[in-house]
């Protein structure tokens, strides 16, 4: 049975786009059914209407607190029979609501090799000016699990490239964006969606045949 995937992204969806593009090339098994935005205005709100894919924008000024509104997003998560949330540049923080749910099956991508540069505040740009301010030889992106801590949580797959001489903020995020993150996201939802990784007592744990 393909699995049921729901993307949460608040910004350009380019991370979203690349899981559509291995579920087209049928190296995942699994579909996106529900894209959940913070952002009414994001890229990846036009990606899912071009993939057919149903979403919903929830906006934390609409609700009371971060709670109620994953109440809401649990509600509609339910009805879509979600199996796998997949944070994908998503700028909510994802609160006891959805974790106690969804435990060891919401996965988030950063753009660093984490634990270094992460945390809250780090986000876009920022761990990217982070690595060059503290002169990393390398920087790269991690897939893990999502805990009750902002980046925190056990670490699926991580990947690195060397940060050259002649890089700066922009072009170290796009290397690591184009070269590392659309690559090890898919790779990480297609171990997911063949049950090939877990979390097991706070470790992801890839198994193999
Ligand atoms: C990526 O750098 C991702 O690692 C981070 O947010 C950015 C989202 O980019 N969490 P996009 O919206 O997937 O293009």
């Amino acid at each position: 049975m393909k699995k049921r995937l729901a993307v949460f992204a608040s910004g350009g969806g380019t991370n979203m786009q690349a899981i559509i593009d291995a579920i087209n090339n049928n190296e995942i098994n699994g579909e996106i059914v529900y894209l959940v935005s913070s952002n009414p205005k994001a890229g990846a709100i036009a990606r899912a209407i071009n993939n057919n894919i149903s979403y919903g924008v929830y906006t934390l000024k609409d609700f009371e607190n971060a709670k109620m509104r994953d109440q809401a997003i649990l509600t509609d998560l339910k009805k879509y029979n979600i199996d796998y949330i997949l944070l994908a540049g998503y700028l909510g923080i994802v609160t006891p609501v959805l974790l106690n749910e969804y435990r060891g099956k919401i996965i988030n991508i950063h753009p660093s090799l984490l634990p270094k540069h992460g945390g809250k505040g780090m986000y876009g740009i920022i761990p990217h000016r982070a690595a060059i301010a503290a002169k990393e030889a390398f920087s790269g992106a991690t897939v893990h699990f999502v805990d009750e801590g902002t980046d925190t949580g056990a670490i699926i797959l991580q990947k690195s490239l060397p940060i050259l001489p002649t890089d700066d903020e922009y072009s170290l995020q796009e290397r690591i964006l184009k070269n590392i993150e659309h690559k090890i996201f898919p790779q990480a939802v297609k171990l997911l969606c063949e049950d090939k990784v877990k979390l097991i007592d706070g470790k992801a744990i890839i198994l193999e045949e």
